[in-house]
C-alpha cells in the first residue's frame, strides 16, 4: 500500500476527519495538502472530541507522523493552539509534526482584505469562513506571499513585510480602516515562529523514503470537490485545489503513487455559505436533517444548508477525483424519514425535459436548474448501534446500494455515528 487520498466529494464537512482518524491507526504518515484553517475536521476517539483546522488527523495514533505540505497556508496562532491543546490531552505531537517551510502564512491583513471584498459584494458575497484564505492564496500566486522560510531570516522578513504593509495599509486607509503597525506584526510573527521552530522542517524527503519502502501514507483533503477553485461553484468556492490531484502538487508526491482514493460523502447534502445547491430543502424536512445531523459549521458555527443526496454531483466529483471507493457518512441522520429522495440530474428552463449535468454550466446556470428526483422508502429504525452491513435495515441497505449504482463507485465504509468505532466496513 502506498498513498491513499481521503477527499470530500460534496461541499465540505463530509466527515473526512473521522475517516482519516479511523484509517490513521496503521498509517506511517498522515499529510495535509491543501486549504488552511478554513477547514474544521472533527474526530471522536478514545482521547475525546477534537475539532482541528490544521493538524493532520494522525495525531491520535502514537507512531504516525503528521505532515503539512506547501499546498497548505498556515495561520501560526491556530497551529500553535492546536499543538498545545493536543499536548494537554496527553498526546505527544511536536516530535511527530513536520510543517513545510514553504507554507505561506496567513498574515493579519488577509482576513481584513477578505472582509473588504465580502462587504463590497453584498448579497452576492461568497460567505467565506473569514480566515483570510482567498487573499493569502491570491498573494501566494501573485508572488506577494510570506512563507515560513521568510521568517527564518529577520532582514528578509522585514523587507517583505514592509512592502506588503505599504500596499495593504494604503488599501485600508482608502476604506477608512486603521493601518497595521509594522513593529507589532513583525515581533508577533517572529515570536510565533520561535515557538514553531521545532516542527518546521520539509517533509518531502521523509515522504519519498516512505513511498519507496511501500509505507502507508494517508493524504487528508480539506474542503470538498464542489469548493475546488477550478471545478467548484466558482466564485462560491475556496482558493485551493481540493481534489486528489491537488495532493500531488501540494505535497510533492507524484500521481503514480496514488493507489487508492476514498471519496467521503454524506448520505444527504450540506453546504455553508453562498452559492447554488440544487437539492436544498427550505422546509421542515431540511430542518429535520439539520437538527438530526447537528449541521452547524465547525469553524464559524453557521447553520449548514441541508438537502437530499445529489447523485449527479457525486457521480461527477467521483470522476474528478478518480474515487476508487466511497465512505458514506451520517446515514443515521436519515433514520425515521418515511421517504427519501435522490437527485438524478437537472432540468434547465432552456432545454425542456432533457437531463443536464453539473459541468455544463456555471454557478448562475446551476441556480436555475431544477433537480429531478427518484424516491425510495425510508427505514423507520435507529442505525447508530449497528456495526455490520447485514445488520442494517433492508431499506437502508437498498439506499446504500442505489447510491453505489448511481455514482458507479463501491461503498466501502458506512458511518452511523460520530465515534470512530461507529463505522461499518463493507466487505
Ligand atoms: P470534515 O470537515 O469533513 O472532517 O467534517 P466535520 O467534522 O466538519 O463535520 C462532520 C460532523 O459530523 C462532525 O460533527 C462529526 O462528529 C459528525 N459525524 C461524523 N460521522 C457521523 C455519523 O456517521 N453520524 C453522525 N450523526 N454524525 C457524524
Ligand atoms: P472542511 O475541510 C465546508 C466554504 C465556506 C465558503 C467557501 C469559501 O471542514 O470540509 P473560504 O474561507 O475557504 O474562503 O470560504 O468555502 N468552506 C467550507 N465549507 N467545509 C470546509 O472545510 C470549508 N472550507 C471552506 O463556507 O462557502
Ligand atoms: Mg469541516
Amino acid at each position: 500500500m502506498t498513498a491513499t487520498a481521503v477527499v470530500g466529494l460534496q461541499w465540505g464537512d463530509e466527515a473526512k476527519g473521522k475517516i482519516v482518524d479511523l484509517l490513521s491507526q496503521d498509517a506511517d504518515i498522515v499529510a495535509r495538502f491543501n486549504g488552511g484553517d478554513n477547514a474544521g475536521h472533527t474526530v471522536v476517539n478514545q482521547y475525546g472530541t477534537f475539532k482541528v483546522r490544521l493538524m493532520p488527523n494522525g495525531f491520535s495514533s502514537p507512531k504516525t507522523i503528521c505532515a503539512i505540505g506547501p499546498g497548505v497556508v498556515i495561520n501560526p496562532e491556530t497551529l500553535l493552539n492546536e499543538v498545545n491543546f493536543i499536548q494537554q490531552k496527553g498526546i505527544q505531537i511536536q516530535e511527530r509534526l513536520w510543517v513545510s517551510p514553504r507554507c505561506n502564512l496567513v498574515m493579519p491583513y488577509h482576513p481584513i482584505l477578505e472582509s473588504i471584498y465580502e462587504k463590497a459584494k453584498g448579497r452576492s458575497q461568497t460567505g467565506t469562513t473569514g480566515r483570510g484564505i482567498g487573499p493569502v492564496f491570491a498573494d501566494k500566486v501573485s508572488y506577494n506571499g510570506i512563507s515560513l522560510f521568510d521568517l527564518a531570516d529577520e532582514t528578509n522578513f522585514a523587507e517583505k513585510l514592509r512592502v506588503q504593509l505599504s500596499i495593504k495599509n494604503t488599501i485600508f486607509e482608502a476604506f477608512g480602516l486603521p493601518p497595521l503597525d509594522f513593529d507589532h506584526v513583525f515581533s508577533q510573527k517572529l515570536e510565533q515562529y520561535s515557538q514553531m521552530r521545532l516542527f518546521i522542517r520539509e517533509p518531502f524527503g521523509m515522504l519519498q523514503e516512505t513511498l519507496s519502502r511501500q509505507g502507508k501514507i494517508l493524504l487528508e483533503g480539506a474542503q470538498g470537490a464542489l469548493l475546488d477553485n477550478n471545478w467548484g461553484t466558482y466564485p462560491f468556492c475556496t482558493a485551493s485545489v481540493t481534489l486528489s490531484g491537488g495532493a500531488a502538487a501540494g505535497l510533492g508526491i507524484a500521481p503514480r503513487w496514488l493507489t487508492r482514493v476514498i471519496g467521503v460523502v454524506k448520505a444527504y447534502t450540506t453546504r455553508v455559505g453562498g452559492g447554488p445547491m440544487p437539492t436544498e430543502l427550505n422546509d421542515d424536512v431540511g430542518k429535520k436533517i439539520q437538527t438530526a445531523g447537528q449541521e452547524f459549521g465547525t469553524v464559524t458555527g453557521r447553520p449548514r444548508r441541508c438537502g437530499w443526496f445529489d447523485a449527479e454531483l457525486v457521480h461527477f466529483t467521483s470522476q474528478l477525483n478518480g474515487a476508487s471507493e466511497l465512505a458514506l457518512t451520517k446515514l443515521d441522520v436519515l433514520d425515521g424519514m418515511p421517504a427519501i429522495k435522490i437527485c438524478l440530474g437537472y432540468h434547465h428552463p432552456s432545454s425542456g425535459e432533457s437531463l443536464r449535468h453539473y459541468w455544463e454550466g456555471d454557478a448562475r446556470w446551476l441556480e436555475e436548474c431544477k433537480p429531478v428526483y427518484m424516491e425510495m422508502e425510508g427505514w423507520m429504525e435507529p442505525t447508530h448501534t449497528i456495526r455490520s452491513f447485514a445488520g442494517l435495515p433492508l431499506k437502508a441497505q437498498a439506499y446504500v446500494g442505489k447510491i453505489e449504482e448511481l455514482v458507479g463507485v463501491p461503498v466501502k465504509f458506512v458511518s452511523v455515528a460520530p465515534e470512530r468505532e461507529a463505522t461499518i466496513q463493507v466487505a
